[in-house]
């Protein structure tokens, strides 16, 4: 008998894929002690997404929902989603911010960090493993999986190899877009199981409908961990259901042995708060789109976002094809932010301007340059010429190429942070904690129906009419803030390693 463990995902991946990361934390709270009665591995509660939409969306300190977490699941290892030397935001941060954050995301209560990099480059992940391991916690490092014809099972092996040097305690296979099929999982674990002595653990999305079979062959195949989330908080762009997998494990010896009628009371409750938030509720349904492109949703509905700006849509179809054909050129990136809005705003540029690498933004030519880390395979000579003409791409880790920033950060927001905590936040995301901040200081009394509103006007791209908080109305476009403005790198300088 070796029963799988399962991690539940409801309060980090499972809200952020299907209601827009809003879950608030009195709703965690309230049901979080018949959670930690479960026995479930560990359970993924922070990072991801859910630190800046707390401040931003929620006006809540995303530090103090860890604390509250911390004492009402003193049972439970919590866990947290790393970007590796992305943090919990969309670029690269310099090693002095990412070792804060990690000391004190372990101070404030997390026991296991999950950590990854859009590029599976091992560089941006090696310092925030490395403080985490230093700070007693426990390493899980992720492979991102996608499909392209230079990630081959060899390289996951070599991969997942080079992870366990760098001192992960386990390896996840993260499926962020719902790619992995049955028996490529089945496949996958099997020689993971056989080339590293480490447990592997399975993450996935049901979005292309195959999820709760991808677990069943990734278990089959001898998978330690596998993420789920509760019924009512899975299917769709979430996890697979936890109860639906603990049933089909029944009596085989690898039945996680976890009490269905406890989760049925648990999946009531979550049932009965998502009308709450309705208004974020993405449509679960089988996305074709990752089928047939591999294209994951949010990255689907980005492009029609940008087509309909333009008055575009009829020309989807055209950029459909065009996604695949600028992935190989630039190397075959998984699709992931930031390398999906990489791709997917170079694709549709090439389709709008008729001409193909006509116009090439800021975030390509930086990718061209190396500085979001190694392309998995070769980028087009043709274009990398017309990205970035005859410049070498760099050969060292970016974020050897970034300031320290935590001190300047300190100086900057002055009174307004009360702790190192406010301080990280604001390292982290200037624009969106200093306003909380600001918020906090003055007490205002920040409506939910504010947020709502808000909120609203965001999703339908329009300017909220809220004045009193006009900060807060900044949809700030995260994603494509370039770090490396700093370049200058002294000699022998701030470099740790
Ligand atoms: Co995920």
């Amino acid at each position: 008998m070796k029963p799988v463990k399962i991690t539940d995902t409801t309060f980090r991946d499972a809200h952020q894929s299907l209601i827009a990361t809003r879950l608030r934390t009195e709703d965690m709270l309230r049901i979080a002690p018949l959670m930690d009665k479960v026995g479930f591995h560990s359970m993924e509660v922070w990072g991801g997404a859910t630190f800046d939409a707390a401040m931003r969306f929620l006006n809540e300190d995303p530090w103090e929902r860890l604390r509250l977490l911390k004492q009402n699941l003193p049972n439970t290892p919590l866990q947290m989603l790393l970007r590796g030397q992305n943090v919990v935001g969309y670029r690269h941060y310099p090693d002095d911010v990412v070792e804060k954050f990690i000391v004190l995301a372990r101070a404030n209560g997390i026991d296991i960090f999950r950590i990854f990099d859009a590029l599976n480059d091992t560089r941006n992940m090696a310092w925030a493993m490395k403080v985490a391991k230093r700070e007693g916690a426990h390493v899980q490092a992720a492979i991102c999986y996608t499909i392209s014809p230079v990630h081959t099972l060899e390289k996951y092996v070599e991969l997942a190899k080079e992870l366990v040097d760098l001192g992960a305690d386990s390896i996840c296979i993260k499926d962020m877009a719902g790619l992995l099929s049955p028996y490529a999982a089945y496949e996958l674990v099997g020689r993971l199981k056989e080339a590293v002595p480490v447990p592997i653990q399975v993450h996935t999305h049901y979005t292309s409908g195959m999820g709760t079979a991808t677990l069943l062959k990734a278990i089959e195949a001898g998978a330690d961990v596998v993420d789920t989330a509760i019924s009512t908080m899975a299917l769709g762009p979430s996890q697979p259901p936890c109860e639906t997998l603990v049933a089909m494990l029944k009596g085989t010896p690898r039945d996680p042995g976890l009490d269905l009628e406890l989760l049925s009371k648990i999946a009531e409750y979550f049932g009965g708060i998502r009308a709450k938030y309705q208004a974020y509720e993405a449509p679960i349904t089988v996305d074709i789109n990752v089928l047939t492109y591999q294209i994951p949703g949010g990255m689907l509905s980005n492009l029609v976002a940008q087509l309909k700006e333009q008055k575009a849509l009829h020309l989807l179809p055209k950029v459909l094809e065009e996604v695949p054909r600028v992935r190989e050129e630039l190397g075959y990136p998984p699709l992931v932010t930031p390398t999906s809005q990489i791709v997917g705003t170079q694709a549709v540029l090439n389709v709008l301007l008729g001409e193909r690498y006509k116009v090439i933004p800021r975030e390509v030519k930086d990718y061209v340059k190396g500085l979001y880390g190694r392309p998995p395979g070769p980028i087009d000579p043709k274009v990398k010429k017309l990205a970035i003409g005859d410049e070498e791409p760099i050969d060292c880790r970016p974020a050897d190429l970034l300031m320290p920033a935590l001190e300047k950060a300190r100086q900057e927001i002055g009174e307004l942070a009360r702790s190192e905590e406010d301080v990280v936040s604001y390292a982290l995301y200037p624009q969106v904690a200093k306003p909380f901040l600001e918020r906090r200081a003055k007490g205002v009394n920040f409506k939910e129906e504010i947020a709502a509103a808000i909120a609203a006007c965001i999703v339908a791209n329009r300017k909220p009419k809220v004045p009193q908080i006009p900060a807060y109305a900044v949809p700030a476009a995260q994603p494509f803030i370039s770090p490396w403005k700093l370049a200058a790198r002294p000699a022998g300088g701030w470099v740790r390693w």
